[in-house]
């Protein structure tokens, strides 16, 4: 639904230049609900507002719904009604609202359909459907100024629906609301997402957004996308730093002689009594050293770190049987020549929700399977 190739951003300021975007190629699928997640200055919102062509790309290219934006941009004036025709099938949320506060909530929402034309009773008829959609009916006529920050975002999102678009692009929708209100708003995300079959690109610094409502996600770090797939893929892929940071299990092992794995679950094997069968077939006594469980997407999907007694060449077998069961078994300590580093640091970070994640400690580029 969005594609962009060798997406780069280079800004000029007086005298230096700044590359924003660095060769980003990112692929959304349709009716997904796609996470970018980054730390300040990543490149976060260059890459969205290039995405409908707020901004122009210094180079490459965006596709959005079959449609090469890029393509239009570059065509002079009458492409120009193109893309602006094209620009009110994707809806832009934004962290600070930006309604009007001389007008009503109906008002607010109504603007963009008096730009598409839409006249009179149509216009009030369509703005009221949305209104209620997002669940504010009863503040059409309110103003801005009266309502919370979560009700104005809603009025965002609203207004940001007008055009019927297939996509939604949202930055940091909600890095302006409490927790609670956060929470909220990312359900109706979800829940358009899914009423409406719509596609959602949202960027964010919070990894608790990325767990609540994303499918997939990706990780920019200075300009370029580190890590991207579906929250599966992601979590399956050995030493991947958003999977640390969405299930961080820590826990070191007991004493010399041990074997610490970290074992991923997901889909059908996380309700599967796999820990317990190991144990029991190779009458081993198994430890748990740490564990993160959660519903991502209405599946369930967990990290554990176990101990096994025993050195890593004692327990080929163990790990193996863990394997051949569709787990993701990583050997953390114990193995003579280790895939990850020992107590990968994103593992010990701080509390969910922080990304910060330290410069020297990010792992060479690696992109999990699209
Ligand atoms: N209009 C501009 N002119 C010059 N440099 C810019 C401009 N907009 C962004 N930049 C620079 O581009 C880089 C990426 O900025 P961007 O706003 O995309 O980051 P971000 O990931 O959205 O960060 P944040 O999380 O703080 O919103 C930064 O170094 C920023 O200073
Ligand atoms: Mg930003």
């Amino acid at each position: 639904m969005i594609t962009t190739t060798g997406l780069t951003k280079v800004y000029q300021s007086r005298d230096r230049e700044v590359t924003a975007l660095d060769g980003v190629d990112l692929h959304v699928r349709e009716g997904e609900v796609y996470g970018v997640i980054g730390q300040s200055g990543a490149g976060k919102s260059s890459l969205i507002r290039c995405v409908n062509l707020l901004e122009r790309p210094t180079s490459g290219t965006v596709t959005v719904a079959g449609q090469d934006l890029t393509a239009l941009a570059g065509r002079g004036r009458r492409a120009g009604a193109e893309l602006r025709r094209a620009r009110t099938r994707i809806g832009m949320v934004f962290q600070h609202f930006n309604l009007l506060d001389s007008r009503t909530v109906l008002d607010n929402v109504e603007l963009p359909l008096e730009i598409l034309g839409v006249s009179g009773q149509a216009r009030t008829r369509k703005a009221k459907e949305l209104l209620d959609l997002v669940g504010l009916a009863e503040k059409a006529k309110s103003y801005p100024g009266q309502l919370s920050g979560g009700q104005k975002q809603r009025v965002g999102i609203a207004r940001a629906l007008a055009g019927d678009p297939q996509v939604l692009l949202s930055d940091e929708a909600t890095s302006a609301l409490d927790p609670e209100t956060t929470r909220s708003i990312l359900q109706l995300l979800r829940d358009l997402n899914q009423q409406l079959g719509l596609t959602v690109l949202l960027i964010t610094h919070e990894m608790d957004v990325v767990k609540t409502v994303c499918d997939s996600a990706a990780l920019m770090q200075r300009g370029r996308i580190v890590e991207s797939g579906t929250v599966g893929e992601l979590l399956a892929t050995p030493g991947s730093e958003l999977a640390h940071e969405l299930f961080p299990v820590g826990g070191t092992a007991s004493g010399p002689d041990r074997t610490v794995v970290d074992v991923t679950f997901h889909g059908e094997s996380a309700s599967r009594p796999v820990i317990s069968q190991l144990s029991r077939t190779y009458n081993i006594d198994i430890s748990i050293l740490g564990a993160a469980m959660d519903t991502v997407g209405g599946k369930q999907i967990g990290r554990m770190r176990i101990e096994l007694p025993g050195r890593f060449e004692e327990n080929v077998v163990p790990i193996g049987f863990l394997r051949e069961q569709g787990l993701q078994a990583e050997v953390v300590d114990g193995d003579p020549a280790p895939k990850t580093p020992a107590g990968a640091p994103a593992a010990t970070a701080g509390p969910a929700g922080t990304t910060a994640v330290p410069e020297q400690t990010a792992p060479p580029v690696k992109e999990a399977a699209k």
